[in-house]
């Protein structure tokens, strides 16, 4: 049995036994599931950046109980890196800071920053903590996909892509959907380095200041190469006119092998995979990942989706629509 009840304290025992001997194990977070390892043990991150196979160049997130295992990692936190983190953890909010030398040096690729998220996620931050009291500071944990591929956001998402030898902790769908924002706060003023769901006028209110847009110093993360979170179907962006021109000008009729989410449903007679595009952004958010998963596994070859409003709190979302679009 791979996937463990994460309601049940003896699994969450077990799950963190293998933990602390150097194994990873997908857990739940609110944002999405994470491929955690002990972010102390370089065996357990290789196994991480192997099992992804992600290049080990790209830094993992530290994910941490408190404030006070976030000083164990952090050299020196701003006022904006307090604040941020006052407000809005546990929550799904990542912040790159200056790393102490020494700690999470492989998870953080050798970097002189680290990132660190505390997650709001009850069998996370259990996890955490039972595996603090067994002496792991932290949990290296990349979203538990292989590398350029859509998050996971239910359990049985990660069997998916890992098979029934990797031990996954269920913690039920995850509310958020999208991974965390990141903010960089380890220089003289923060940078959005990707967008969440906390929006950036949420974030700049308690940081007190702009929140800026990655500059030609910010660090080039992953997530914000242009083509990533892909499902295999391609995906294309069209606006809701663009949408109407295409039922109108080239009928498809019956054609399963289309997916298309959007929040008006395709005229009688056409007969593609359709899913309702909600109105609201963090239900968008929410399901987005697991809309896209259930096209590819229903053999659609394409997927159209319908460009999101213009509004800040679709930032996270537009986001990841334009990478799964760019691959
Ligand atoms: O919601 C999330 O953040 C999820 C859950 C599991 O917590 N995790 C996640 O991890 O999305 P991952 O590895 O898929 O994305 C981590 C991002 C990458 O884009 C990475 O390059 C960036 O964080 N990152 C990590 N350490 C960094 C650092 N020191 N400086 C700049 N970016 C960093
Ligand atoms: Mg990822």
């Amino acid at each position: 049995m791979s996937v463990l009840d994460g309601q049940d304290p003896h699994a969450l025992a077990l799950a963190v036994q293998r933990l602390a001997k150097g194994d990873v194990v997908a857990i739940p977070t609110e944002t999405v599931y994470g491929l955690a390892g002990r972010c102390d043990d370089d065996r357990a991150v290789a196994l991480i950046f192997s099992t992804k196979g992600r290049p080990v160049d790209h830094p993992l997130i530290v994910h941490v109980a408190d404030e006070e295992a976030a000083r164990f990692f952090a050299r020196d936190l701003s006022e904006v890196a307090l604040r941020l983190m006052r407000q809005f953890w546990p929550g799904p909010l990542t912040l790159v800071v200056s790393r102490r030398e020494g700690r999470a040096q492989l998870a953080a690729a050798g970097r002189d920053t680290v990132a660190l998220r505390c997650p709001d996620h009850p069998v996370a931050q259990q996890v955490l903590r039972l595996g603090r009291d067994q002496g792991i500071p932290g949990l290296a944990a990349p979203s538990a996909n292989r590398f350029g591929r859509v998050s996971p956001t239910r359990a049985q998402h990660v069997v998916a892509e890992f098979g029934p030898e990797l031990m996954v902790v269920d913690g039920g769908p995850c509310r958020e959907g999208i991974e965390s924002a990141i903010v960089d706060c380890s220089r003289l003023h923060p940078y959005l380095l990707r967008p969440g769901t906390l929006t950036r006028q949420e974030l700049e209110a308690v940081a007190g200041e702009p929140v800026r847009q990655p500059d030609a110093l910010s660090p080039r993360v992953s997530g914000s190469l242009a083509a990533h979170y892909a499902p295999a179907a391609q995906v294309q962006l069209c606006s809701a006119q663009e949408l109407a021109s295409r039922w109108q000008h080239t009928p498809i009729g019956e054609d399963r092998r289309l997916g298309v989410y959007s929040r008006h449903p395709p005229p009688e007679g056409q007969g593609v995979l359709w899913r309702q595009m909600p109105d609201n952004a963090n239900q968008v958010a929410s399901e987005l990942f697991d809309v896209l998963r259930n096209f590819d596994d229903s053999g659609a070859q394409a997927i159209w989706v319908e460009s999101p409003p213009s509004g800040a709190e679709w930032e996270g979302v537009r986001d990841r629509l334009q990478r799964a679009a760019a691959s």
